[in-house]
């Protein structure tokens, strides 16, 4: 267990805060702000025991240059909107210098203030100083509550705890409950369900997870790969031609280790790979060799909702069909919809799928939906974090 801000005195200090802020933006608007509503509980903690709030994040990948449209500019609005108080932007394209280390020198207690993206500079990606030195400087306590970023070594999520206390914030600490309770002493039955499109990137979660669960599903583009390795014509569907062998291990793995294997009976098929492309069901074992699978078929719905509505435990990582286009949201939207509906505790990983449970209008249903993409997927597979690894035990 991993201290947080209530095992360390905050009041008075400079506290550097690494959050997530990497919100998706259009035309420099955010369009989604779950990620900054997601660190209001630690900021407002620190907020409440008079810290000198210093904030951290980074915003896309800006390559170590300054680029005006990774700026945190709207981030710092957004959060003078939401926390009721002016959070002052201290703009440098050094993201540290002398005018920003003046304005955290004479930070009031209770307020707060945010630095420009940390991937301005070309050393944070890579943990090296002066960076990690200059942010240090300007701080006494580190706070790391940067859940979608613990999976990168980096000068503002691993480097500053070197220099100074480092706890967690509640963020972090949530999901790490959430995720990890999940995986280590989930109620049962115990399902996963796993979708998306490349087995390649998803097989060390699969293989963890099939330590784990009673019941696998494995949907979305994914599935096809596993098709293929039966044996199975899967037309023009997208197929992860190097996993394929691995698909196979793994249908043997579960085999072995008597884990419950479900995949798709039927498939959603159309010629184009387009919202307008007709479409038509056909059985796995039927795709015609002009046609891809795009969603789940009705029959695979119900063997999947059946499962979904057995379980206890359910972690829910990557879509089952090309849901971003409205004529083959409905298998995924159906999964979405049996989650919302289970009594049990429903995970979502980050990405995709919390993209679609949002989409779907089934958020609130969820007991929890994880902040970080590639980091729960890192920590479904069982890694250790180093942005959390690097923080102080109780
Ligand atoms: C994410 O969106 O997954 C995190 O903010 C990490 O971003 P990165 O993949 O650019 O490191």
């Amino acid at each position: 267990m991993k201290k947080t801000v209530r095992d360390i005195d905050v009041s008075g200090k400079r506290v550097l805060v690494r959050c997530d802020f990497n919100v998706p933006m259009q035309d420099g608007e955010i369009t989604d702000d779950i990620r900054i509503r997601s660190a209001l509980p630690t900021i407002q903690y620190l907020v409440e025991h008079d810290a000198k709030v210093i904030l951290m994040s980074h915003m896309g990948r800006p390559k170590g240059e300054p680029k005006p449209e990774f700026s945190l500019l709207p981030v710092a609005d957004r959060l003078t909107e939401l926390l009721g108080q002016d959070v002052l932007f201290v703009p440098s394209d050094q993201v540290v210098d002398e005018h920003v280390a003046d304005a955290a020198a004479a930070l009031p207690e209770g307020q707060v203030m945010l630095l420009e993206n940390t991937r301005y500079r070309a050393e944070e990606t890579k943990n090296e100083e002066p960076f990690t030195k200059q942010l240090a400087e300007l701080g006494e306590i580190f706070v790391n509550d940067a859940f979608g970023t613990a999976h990168r070594a980096h000068c503002s999520t691993a480097g500053l705890a070197q220099y100074m206390p480092a706890v967690s914030g509640f963020l972090i600490e949530k999901e790490v409950k959430f995720l990890g309770d999940a995986l280590d002493d989930p109620k049962r039955p115990f399902v996963a369900i796993m979708g998306g499109a490349k087995v390649g990137d998803k097989i060390p979660v699969i293989e963890n997870l099939m330590k784990k669960v009673d019941t696998i599903i494995i949907g979305g583009g994914m599935s096809y790969t596993f098709f293929k390795a039966m044996g199975l014509e899967i037309g023009t569907s997208i197929l992860d031609e190097e996993s394929i062998d691995l698909a196979k291990s793994l249908m043997d793995k579960a085999r072995e280790q008597g884990v419950e294997m479900l995949l798709p009976v039927d498939a959603v098929c159309a010629k184009e790979f387009s919202n307008d492309s007709p479409k038509e069901v056909f059985a796995r074992e039927n795709i015609p060799s002009d046609m891809m699978g795009m969603d789940i078929g009705p029959e695979t719905i119900e063997l999947f909702t059946k499962a979904i509505e057995q379980a206890e435990t359910i972690v829910w990582n990557g879509p089952c069909g090309v849901f971003e286009m409205p004529s083959f949201a409905e298998g995924t939207k159906a999964i979405a919809a049996a989650l919302a509906e289970s009594k049990g505790t429903t995970v979502i990983g980050g990405g995709d799928s919390a993209a679609a449970v949002e989409q779907f209008g089934f958020a609130d249903k969820m007991t929890h939906i994880s902040t970080g993409g590639g980091a729960s997927l890192e920590f479904l597979e069982g890694k250790e974090l180093p942005g959390i690894a690097c923080l102080e035990d109780k």
